[in-house]
């Protein structure tokens, strides 16, 4: 079987070579191509008192002006009907109010420059704080609840209070935001977008077209990342692009540069948290209050859900028997944040791991032993906050047990302790966390996958499945599910890109479901082709089906010496009139999810997995170096371990990046460029790079892990490990602590920057 065999991504060679294409790279294929550009407002919140186009249309190769006037359909751009493509209101410092279409890109650039834009400047709310302050909300406003908390706070013996905010993230893919739309001579519209969910984009597209979804087709051969960034956001910016199309019924692509980018698309969320929580004499945890508030930026977009999965995971590994969660989303007039790798799970996540660290010296209890306490215990029947039974709570032992021996835990911790006491100016620490993260959309809808395999007469096999591709390595893994279930070599199994007429109203990339839904529906589709075949095999090798057996390429019936190659048997098949193509569809069954009542078990499994990392930091400066990550990461049986092992690395540093590095700072003075995005580039916004790397990176995969009835026994992967940085985080923390008393517990602001660090030491120093 070719499941479960490492094996490099399918476009490594290309990737590195350069010879992949992306969306933007199509242009230079296709001829007449107009250019899109935005015509921005730079105002936090503004009404438009007039718009004049004309200026414009006098810069030589300028085309069109698009404006509001001009959507045949509707004038939105968004799931929930809250977000004008073309607004009256500026929302956002940076929001596009028209886009114009030029022969070339300066033409256009200087065309949305001439567009001219009368305001009415209004009162803006930039900051979480602003927003809470004037009770500005929008949406949804979730209550999880479980037990009885005041019973809960009864019992316990100690129980402190506290607030926590901390910063969203931007998802810096390589590649931004792109489109390109043509017209066939029916009007007909083709769009290449760099999207992960192109069945939405296509719906979008239609709407403002005013046309029914089976004239737009979308299709994404491959995005320069995605990280949650294109789950939503594409679809507005494609519309544009169809639009175009559709006006001057020649090709429109656009592709926003970095600065463009930065400004108009939304990031993860950052959050407030406001708690109070009771333990018991031994730091079990007794009752948990608390209330999140999200900050969703202008509209909606995926605020919702992703607030819900904060809720549902503000558990993470921890048993809380009794807990009142609210949830909250703000309205603030930034970007409108979105789908970024977790979904709200690590925000969630967060908020309990920053309570046990700054808790657990209060409890004079060790933070590891503290999280260990409170860990959920296999077989004792325990249900999350929401209700759902915690089902492989031995795997979290199990994890943590493997990192605890594998990184030699008990002796590092000496060896630092003495490292401390020789070093007054340098601390080193030495963390411990573990995450539970829960696989499925919530919503029950979206847990399902389509796939068209296609087999040729000469042998080949086509795949066509409703995933995009955005280096996680998906297609990678779905051509190892192919060729397993057929029961031939990967070089006969070739993908095609992703549109949305091969496979109909797919779910967007996401969640980590990837591989488990398209995967089970490309396993469909060939199980049906496979059965098929081997009757003609049986036929062809006088057995009976059932004793037929395709390996390698090759039909054999048991005990009998005549093979059938697997080119024999499909023209064979052919010839006798057999269907040789198949549509698969998956399922995930066993899920529920009151959205109302906040209860139910929306997940099909969790993942599990535990991190220790060990840092060392300046006293003088706050600057640190991660000396050592040790990770045990559970993938189920994994389908393609050296694509696991790239995520669970890349997952990590991206985490770590958000909690460590990455600082989106606004503008929230009150002079004229209130609202602005400070970190507008890579020079001002700091990403994780080779130097902040670990100096040792041991990442091992969960042996014997088989996942029953998830696609050949694997588990998602995209997703969880980046909630393994904490131990980053709950690492700098205890090393800061190390410059004050004993037993001083610390906050820690987050992003953990060099100066975070630094102010952290001075109150540890000062007693906390
Ligand atoms: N890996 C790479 N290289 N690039 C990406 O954009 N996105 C992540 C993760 N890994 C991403 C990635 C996110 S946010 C998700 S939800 C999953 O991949 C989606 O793919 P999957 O469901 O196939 O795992
Ligand atoms: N991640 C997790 N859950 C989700 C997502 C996602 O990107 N989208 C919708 N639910």
């Amino acid at each position: 079987p070719v499941v479960g065999v490492p094996l490099p991504h399918e476009s490594a060679v290309q990737h590195v070579t350069g010879a992949a294409l992306y969306t933007d790279d199509l242009v230079y294929r296709t001829k007449d191509v107009l250019h899109a550009y935005p015509v921005q407002v730079m105002k936090a919140h503004a009404r438009i008192t007039a718009l004049r186009t004309e200026p414009a249309l006098k810069v030589p190769g300028v085309v069109r002006v698009l404006t509001k006037e001009d959507v045949p359909g509707v004038n939105d751009a968004g799931m929930k009907h809250d977000e004008p493509l073309f607004p009256d209101e500026v929302m956002f410092h940076g929001h596009a109010v028209a886009w114009v279409l030029g022969e070339t890109l300066e033409a256009a650039r200087l065309g949305a420059a001439a567009v001219e834009v009368e305001l009415e400047e209004l009162p803006s709310l930039v900051t979480l704080e602003e927003a809470m302050a004037a009770g500005s909300y929008h949406g949804a406003r979730p209550v999880m609840e479980t037990g009885d908390i005041d019973a809960g706070f009864a019992e316990s013996a100690h129980v402190f209070t506290g607030e926590f905010q901390f910063s969203g993230q931007e998802h810096f893919y390589l590649e931004t935001h792109a489109s390109l739309a043509q017209i066939d001579e029916n009007g007909q519209v083709f769009i290449q977008s760099s999207t992960q969910h192109p069945s939405e984009t296509q719906e979008i597209v239609a709407h403002v077209l005013g046309v029914p979804s089976h004239e737009v087709t979308v299709q994404c051969l491959r995005m320069g990342g995605g990280f949650g960034g294109k789950e939503m956001q594409p679809h507005g910016f494609a519309a544009i692009a169809a639009l175009g199309a559709k006006l001057t019924g020649r090709p429109v692509r656009f592709r926003l540069n970095r600065t463009q980018d930065l400004t108009m698309s939304g990031k993860r969320h950052g959050f407030h948290a406001k708690w109070r929580i009771g333990f018991d004499a031994e730091g079990r945890i007794q009752a948990l209050d608390a209330t999140l508030v999200a900050d969703g930026g202008w509209s909606l977009d995926l605020s919702e859900p992703v607030l819900a999965r904060a809720l549902c995971h503000i558990d993470n590994t921890y048993w809380i028997p009794n807990a009142r969660v609210a949830g909250l989303i703000a309205k603030t007039n930034t970007v409108s944040n979105t789908a970024f790798r977790g979904f709200g799970g690590p925000q969630g996540m967060l908020v309990i791991e920053d309570i046990l660290g700054r808790c657990a010296p209060k409890l004079g209890l060790d933070p590891t032993e503290l999280r260990e306490r409170n860990f959920y215990r296999p077989g004792q029947g325990q249900t999350t906050p929401y209700g759902q039974l915690v089902t492989q709570a031995e795997r979290l032992t199990t994890v943590w047990q493997q990192v605890k021996d594998s990184a030699g835990i008990a002796d590092r911790k000496r060896e630092i302790a003495a490292f401390n006491a020789a070093h007054p100016h340098t601390k080193r620490a030495l963390a411990l966390t573990g995450i539970k993260f829960g696989i499925s959309f919530n919503l029950t809808a979206f847990n399902q996958g389509g796939a068209l395999v296609l087999i040729y007469k000469d042998g080949s096999v086509l795949i066509n499945h409703g995933g995009t591709e955005m280096g996680q390595g998906l297609h990678t893994k779905m051509i190892q599910v192919a060729a397993t279930t057929l029961g031939i070599p990967l070089h006969k199994v070739r993908l095609a890109p992703t549109r949305t007429d091969k496979v109909p109203n797919t779910s967007a990339t996401a969640a980590s479901s990837g591989a488990d839904l398209n995967g089970g529906a490309i396993k469909n589709a060939c199980e049906q082709l496979r059965e098929r075949l081997l009757q003609v095999a049986a036929t062809q090798l006088g057995a009976n089906p059932s004793d037929v057996r395709i390996v390698d390429g090759v039909a054999r019936a048991l005990g009998s010496e005549k093979e059938l190659a697997w080119d024999d048997l499909v023209r064979t098949a052919y010839f006798q009139r057999v269907q040789l193509s198949a549509a698969g569809f998956y399922r995930t069954e066993g899920l529920h999810w009151d959205a109302e009542r906040f209860r139910g078990s929306p997940f099909k499994y969790f993942a599990y997995g535990a991190a220790a990392t060990e840092v060392e930091v300046d006293g003088f400066t706050g600057a640190y170096r991660i000396r050592r990550v040790d990770i045990v990461h559970d993938v189920g049986d994994s389908l393609s371990p050296m694509i696991d092992i790239g995520q669970v690395e890349g997952a990590f540093v991206q985490g770590a990046g958000w909690l460590t590095l990455e600082d989106l700072r606004w503008d929230t003075g009150d002079g004229p460029n209130r609202g602005r995005l400070l970190t507008q580039a890579a020079s001002t916004y700091k990403l994780p790079s080779f130097s902040e790397m670990p100096e040792e990176f041991n990442v091992t995969l969960l042996q014997n892990a088989t996942e029953e009835g998830a696609v050949y026994g694997s588990k998602a992967v995209g997703e969880p490990p980046l909630m393994l940085a904490f131990s980053v985080r709950e690492a700098l923390r205890q090393a800061a602590a190390a410059f004050g008393p004993a037993g001083v517990s610390v906050e820690l602001a987050s992003p953990a920057t060099p100066e975070a660090v630094y102010w952290a030491i001075q109150a540890a120093r000062r007693g906390g």
